[in-house]
């Protein structure tokens, strides 16, 4: 039985657990939902947004673009639609804006903010974003000549910014960070000049796809991870198709793989390859993982993902791989304790500053559910093919603990596993617990 109890907690009882020939899609991806709704407020004339994820933190982005004058209708995942605003003409909202549990509003909207010349924004989040570091892109934002206030000099929400003309920067990033090079660049469209970040390890290029196809004037340079944006071009609205978030997906790759007698077909995910790290060690572990009918929309392909239980072995997780499975390194992990011999995951040391320690989180969870796991500053051992064993497990109210360790749950043997702070899955997969029902539960509509 796979129920969510009125106090939050999502319980799964030790059970076999099985799914054969079902299809299921996963809700639109995060990253490229916030930068729909961002730039689609941005642009002038219209935008229309068809399979917008219908999470808290997309709608923190829309609250807060919808308070600075951009028109956007009820989210809705059919089809949004904005009418834009043009570069540079967002208005002074009249209380402080809400990112709610979301780094990415934050940090891609502190870049826009900061070339709005002469108007004052004020920024906050819950206790988790307010605890996550902010100077990383504070500092090079300052370097193009921004005012931005803060805690601790503004290294911590709640921030205050006051608007000025920027002036362009290469930016040579000690992080391979998606956000931090997002936000350059959404400074940089104001700017007379080349704004230019180079990474040190590619991170996921979502924004540099939908900046060109709104019409800035981008470039890449692949082999030396650098992106050059040319600051001066308008912005025109667009039709963007968001496709199914591979970081969602990846709980179903998962549970498919370590669950015996499973079969999924996940319809229509995006496999951008900066995104698709995932897949590669899940076939590197011994994943039985295929995909079908490979195609491209809008500018980024996407594919059917079909996954088979199949006994995984332990693998290498570190280097230029980690930007590109960040996120999906939780249940990488639950994945690599149902593997045979060990895991290493390293140069991970960002996990630790999500929306929780998910190191730490991890670590702890495993370890309760009889896991052998030995945590390092920048990632963690995992010793696979103990059982595990349900528990009580704290999710730290990150909707990626949580969805990682209901995977475990199906699992775990002698003793129900219990997910406190479940309902934090809405972050980023409101349907996350009906889709487990759906593929694990007892009736197929439960
Ligand atoms: C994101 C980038 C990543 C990722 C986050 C979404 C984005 O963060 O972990 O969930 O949409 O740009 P970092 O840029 O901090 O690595």
């Amino acid at each position: 039985m796979i129920e969510l109890l009125e106090n939050h907690k999502l319980v799964l009882s030790p059970r076999a657990y099985a799914t054969q020939g079902k299809e299921i899609t996963v809700p639109g991806d995060k990253s490229i939902s916030h930068r729909a709704l961002m730039l689609g407020s941005i642009a002038e004339g219209e935008t229309i947004i068809r399979g917008l994820l219908l999470g808290e933190d997309p709608r923190s982005t829309a609250h807060c673009f919808s308070a600075m004058g951009a028109e956007i209708s009820p989210l809705n995942s059919d089809f949004v639609r904005i009418k834009g605003i043009g570069l540079g003409n967002l208005q002074e909202p009249n209380n402080i804006l809400d990112a709610g549990n979301s780094g990415t509003t934050l940090r891609l909207m502190l870049g826009i903010l900061a070339s709005h010349t002469g108007r004052f924004f004020a920024i906050t989040g819950d206790d988790s974003l307010r605890a996550r570091p902010m100077l990383r892109v504070v500092d090079p934002l300052r370097r193009m000549g921004a005012t931005i206030w803060g805690r601790e000099n503004g290294a911590k929400a709640p921030l205050a910014v006051m608007g000025q003309k920027l002036h362009p920067i290469h930016y040579i990033s000690p992080i391979a960070s998606a956000q931090v090079k997002s936000a350059i660049l959404l400074a940089g469209l104001l700017t007379s000049g080349e704004t230019i970040v180079t990474e040190p390890e590619q991170s996921r290029d979502h924004s540099e796809r939908m900046l060109k196809a709104f019409g800035a004037d981008v470039r890449v340079d692949r082999d030396s991870h650098t992106v050059i944006l040319k600051g001066g071009n308008r912005l025109q609205g667009q039709e963007v198709i968001v496709p199914g978030d591979i970081s969602s997906a990846a709980f179903w790759l998962v549970a498919g793989s370590i669950v015996p007698n499973s079969e999924i077909l996940i319809k229509n995910v995006g496999v951008n390859p900066t995104r698709t790290g995932v897949l590669e060690v899940l076939r590197a572990m011994g994943a039985n993982l295929t995909l079908e009918n490979e195609r491209e929309i809008t500018g980024e392909p996407i594919a059917d993902l079909r996954v088979k239980t199949a006994p995984l072995k332990g693998c290498e997780i570190g280097g230029s791989l980690i930007p590109r499975l960040i996120d999906e390194l939780p249940v990488l992990a639950v994945a690599a304790a149902c593997a045979e011999g060990r895991t290493v995951i390293r140069d991970a040391e960002e996990l630790r500053v999500k929306e929780s320690d998910r190191i730490a989180a991890t670590v702890q969870g495993l370890r309760a559910m009889g896991a052998e796991v030995i945590e390092h500053p920048d990632g963690m051992e995992i010793f696979g093919g103990r059982p595990l064993v349900g528990t009580t497990i704290d999710s730290y109210n990150d909707h990626r603990i949580a969805m990682s360790f209901a995977i475990a749950g199906l699992v775990a043997q002698k003793h129900p596993t219990a997910i406190e702070r479940a309902d934090c899955v809405t972050i980023s997969y409101p349907s996350f617990i009906p889709t487990l029902q759906f593929l694990y539960g007892d009736s197929p509509s439960s």
